[in-house]
């Protein structure tokens, strides 16, 4: 049962079935599943040497069907692969294909010019998307703007704040951010805070209200510890806060500023985790 104070949902982050049932076990709810061409990789290397990219699929395929069956009223995201040459159409695609393998499926697409070409159409066929790799407002903006009319819980937009610690920005300080900015707006997106590296990242986002956390197995497992605490340890990090911009909603999508340098890397390593297996 989850705590009667707890209104943010909690995603695990993983590719891996055998934690989903060792979180249901933990902590007796789980409201979903975030997966990754990484994560996927990671749980198929070793079964097999070298993997065609039907069997590949398939072996995703397997993977997704298991969680979903686990958690039947939960959503469980669905990464399309994308290098810097795959197209929106191709993603599109793509996206119809994974959407089909479920009936409680987020396909994630990177938020890059051609993901959220991709998103727009996605959402006009009445698909659910999982908008990957934002690392800036301006990026949130541009995924507010380019699935307008969507409903909520059919558009997810995953900030990755691990990885901005990583280079000394406060990832923290960019849900604030997205947060704030998404007051402005008509509320169809959910925030769901990815790249949780800490209980600290966990419980501050909790007190800022996100809609979603998805969190690795270790640190579920320090929450449960801590009794579901909500209170953050706090204490004075390093990292730079990254300052809230005014920026307004309603211009159209690609009068955003997209490209992030982490985005562009970030699309990089799950292209090449994935062809690792090829
Ligand atoms: C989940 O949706 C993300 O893909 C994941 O949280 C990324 O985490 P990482 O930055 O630790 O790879």
């Amino acid at each position: 049962m989850r705590p009667h104070d707890i209104k943010t949902k909690i995603f695990l982050d993983s590719g891996d079935p055998d934690e989903t049932r060792q979180v249901l076990d933990l902590l007796g709810f789980l409201d979903g599943q975030t997966t990754n061409p990484s994560l996927i990789a990671k749980k198929l290397t070793g079964k097999t040497k070298k993997f065609t990219r039907d069997e590949l699929l398939a072996g995703y395929k397997h993977i997704v069907q298991e969680v979903a069956s686990l958690l039947p009223q939960g959503s469980v995201s669905i990464e399309v692969y994308a290098d810097h040459q795959t197209s929106a159409d191709e993603m599109a695609r793509q996206a119809r294909e994974m959407f089909a393998w479920i009936p409680n499926g987020h396909i994630k697409f990177p938020t890059t010019s051609a993901g959220l070409a991709a998103a727009e159409m996605f959402i006009k066929e009445g698909g659910r998307v999982n908008m990957t790799l934002v690392f800036s407002q301006e990026q949130a903006a541009a995924v507010y703007a380019a699935t307008l009319g969507a409903k909520k819980g059919d558009v997810f937009i995953s900030p990755f704040i691990g990885r901005l610690d990583d280079r000394g920005e406060d990832g923290m300080s960019l849900i604030k951010n997205i947060i704030e900015m998404y007051k402005t707006g008509d509320s169809h997106v959910e925030v769901l805070v990815a790249s949780v590296r800490s209980l600290d990242h966990f419980t501050q986002s909790l007190g800022l209200g996100a809609d979603i956390i998805t969190s690795p197995l270790k640190i579920l497992k320090e929450w449960a510890d801590s009794k579901f605490s909500k209170e953050s340890a706090g204490g004075g990090n390093k990292l730079q806060t990254i300052p809230y911009q005014e920026i307004s909603l309603e211009k159209n999508w690609h009068n955003y500023i997209i490209t992030h340098e982490l985005t562009t890397v970030g699309v990089q390593k799950f292209a090449d985790d994935w062809n690792k297996l090829l």
